[in-house]
């Protein structure tokens, strides 16, 4: 937290990057959202999760493509990637600038080529989406944008900025822009009530002060708030002033001590750290209630940072029996995990039918610019596909005439557009007139085929939601095994589960398993060294097995389909039967890390060789 801010405050001093003040849409004046922004802000509430989707993906490629199977992006430069960039953005800006457009006179600070912006332009748009909630977003679905958002400032943008600001031609990036203060809600107003307090005011001064913008009927939940506010401080100094020789057995009774009466209000193992992280979502629950999005704000990078500081200690530390002690991680009560699913499956649920509906309320020019052209394009072969078939069997019903024979034809004609309009945004320097042409050609096409153009946005909802299928899910990340980082960028983690030790050397040495093994499987890309792991990642369970074929057994593969989550965790040296080969083995250190995360894509994985797609 204080880094943060001193962060801020340095930058703040660089005079020549301050944006003009004079255009903003004064978000931080509770103003009323104009009738006419609201389906804006909706459309902009929906691209947020996308985009991080996008420049999640974007991230993965630009810092180690070369891992990544059936992409043609290869990073070089950086202005060979900007466009890549920017492309990964380009929804997003689209719908921002129609918001900016309509709220603010001046030229928006916020425009796609100017990557300084990218993360103060996405927080930006968070806080705008802020100015909805409730009254046009629902808490949950703020929620469920903001577990997205919050990570992805904190883990993946410092990734994706140092990758770019590496290339060459890139140093420009040395700095993230700032925005006219209009755009920013940390630390302003909405945040007021917990910033206005500090160590002199009173608790009851506090609690009062809260509870008046809430009701007294949420009095016992602003309660909960400054004892989680207080404990998560406490710990945080615990932890930062834990000497290099520090007792650790001592900090750690510190930390315990610090959240036994917390725990005793809400319910967790004040022991384990892991514990209490999953209870604290109970309190999230009950802030979705008071319908205050800049508590649940403050309230979910407090969980956040919290979670991060204390894996940056096991990291640090590089003492197991930290793990051991305190953050005992798989041994939570039950309900603890319960809680914790119960907040993101509802943040989750709430965020895909949120989607659905504000997507197909959309025209179709609109809605298509939210994905990618290539897959809507897949998506709308499959639907013609189905129409001319379910067609086929109607005519044949009726006249016995086949009528299909021309919309067929105009089905492919529609489908050669989309695929030309891909071609002419790839190529950027086509000629205006030539795309004019094409422009015309379409709305021709579309005319004729109304039923189809019926379909086509219907199309738009099932891109959305299927990008949308494997973002917001809570899950639990653990690995333990023979860790290897390649290069600072990759690095995967192999532990036995079961089966032969002599088959996870081959797996270990980079050919496909001989029979049936099962393995613990941890798997980051992004920032990774041996002891600390950040960026796109999973942790979990696998069986591999043998290919069996006409010519008997020969090697099969260990590859699977999985969630793939922003990750940021620290990795501790143990000795575990994960590791059959002793705590070293061929340059390899057996260790343990863990948590919990908030997915983001669905990936493909091939442990033997690193390789995979993100779809
Ligand atoms: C890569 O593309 C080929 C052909 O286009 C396909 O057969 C294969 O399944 C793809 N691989 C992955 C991992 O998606
Ligand atoms: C996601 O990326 C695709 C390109 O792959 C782009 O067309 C789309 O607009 C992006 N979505 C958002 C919300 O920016
Ligand atoms: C910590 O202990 C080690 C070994 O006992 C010693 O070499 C080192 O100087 C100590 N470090 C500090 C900061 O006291
Ligand atoms: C990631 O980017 C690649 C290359 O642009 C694209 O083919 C793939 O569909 C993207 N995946 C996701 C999940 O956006």
């Amino acid at each position: 937290m204080k880094l943060r801010f001193m962060k801020l405050g340095f930058l703040g001093l660089l005079g020549s990057l301050w944006l003009c003040p004079c255009l903003a849409y004064k978000v931080r004046q509770r103003r009323e959202l104009p009738a006419s922004q609201i389906q804006t802000v909706q459309e902009l509430t929906v691209a947020l999760p996308l985009l991080i989707i996008n420049m999640t993906n974007c991230t993965g490629l630009i810092r180690d493509g070369s891992l990544a199977t059936n992409v043609s992006f290869h990073a070089s430069d950086y202005q060979h990637d900007l466009p890549f960039v920017m492309d990964c953005a380009a929804g997003f800006y689209a719908v921002l600038g129609d918001f900016m457009a309509a709220a603010s006179e001046g030229p928006s600070p916020c425009v796609p080529e100017d990557l300084r912006t990218y993360m103060a332009c996405i927080v930006a748009a968070s806080c705008i989406v802020q100015a909805a909630v409730p009254a046009h977003v629902s808490m949950e679905v703020y929620a469920m944008i903001l577990e997205q958002v919050t990570r992805f400032e904190e883990i993946t943008w410092p990734l994706l900025r140092d990758a770019l600001l590496h290339e060459e031609g890139g140093n420009s990036l040395a700095v993230d822009a700032l925005l006219p203060e209009a755009y920013i809600c940390d630390g302003s107003e909405h945040d007021h009530a917990f910033l206005q307090f500090d160590a002199k005011t009173s608790r009851e001064t506090s609690l009062r002060q809260l509870t008046s913008m809430v009701g007294t009927e949420h009095a016992a939940t602003m309660s909960m708030a400054l004892d989680l506010k207080a404990a998560a401080a406490a710990s945080h100094q615990i932890m930062n002033s834990h000497a290099v020789n520090a007792s650790l057995d001592e900090t750690i009774d510190k930390l315990q001590q610090a959240w036994h009466p917390v725990c005793q209000k809400l319910g967790c193992d004040h022991t384990n750290f892991w514990d209490i992280y999953l209870q604290h979502h109970k309190h999230a629950l009950a802030l979705l209630e008071t319908k205050h999005a800049g508590l649940l704000r403050s309230d979910i990078k407090l969980r956040f940072h919290l979670e991060q500081r204390v894996q940056r200690f096991m990291a640090d530390t590089q003492d197991y029996s930290f793990i051991e002690k305190y953050a005992r991680h798989g041994q939570e009560h039950h309900s603890s995990h319960q809680v914790f699913h119960a907040y993101h499956d509802s943040a989750r649920a709430s965020m895909l039918e949120f989607a659905k509906s504000v997507v197909g309320s959309l025209s179709y020019e609109r809605a298509k610019r939210l994905v990618n052209l290539h897959k809507l394009a897949d998506i709308e072969k499959e639907a013609a596909r189905k129409e001319r078939s379910a067609e086929r069997s109607a005519s044949s019903h009726a006249s016995g005439r086949p009528s299909e024979d021309e919309a067929e034809e105009a089905n492919e004609k529609m489908q050669l557009s989309l695929l030309e309009e891909v071609e002419d945004e790839g190529e950027g320097a086509e000629a205006f007139w030539d795309r004019r042409r094409r422009r015309r050609r379409r709305r021709r096409i579309f005319e004729a085929v109304v039923k189809v153009v019926v379909q086509v946005v219907e199309t738009v909802v099932e891109a959305v939601t299927a990008a949308l299928a494997c973002a917001g899910q809570g899950g639990n990340f653990v690995s333990t095994g023979y860790t290897r980082s390649l290069n600072g960028n990759v690095a995967w983690s192999i532990g036995l589960a079961g089966g032969s030790s002599d088959i996870m050397k081959d797996i270990l040495n980079g050919q496909g398993p001989l029979g049936w093994i099962s393995l613990g499987a941890g798997f980051s890309v992004g920032s990774t060294t041996d002891v600390w792991w950040a960026g796109a990642g999973f942790g979990g369970s696998i069986g591999c097995n043998a290919r069996y074929g006409w010519r008997g057994k020969s090697r099969g593969s260990c590859t699977m389909d999985l969630t793939v989550s922003t990750l940021a965790c620290g990795n501790v040296p143990t000795s575990s039967s994960a590791c059959p080969f002793g705590r070293n083995f061929a340059g390899m250190t057996c260790s343990s890390s863990g948590g919990y995360f908030v997915s983001i894509m669905c990936c493909s994985f091939d442990l033997t060789n690193g390789g995979n797609t993100c779809r």
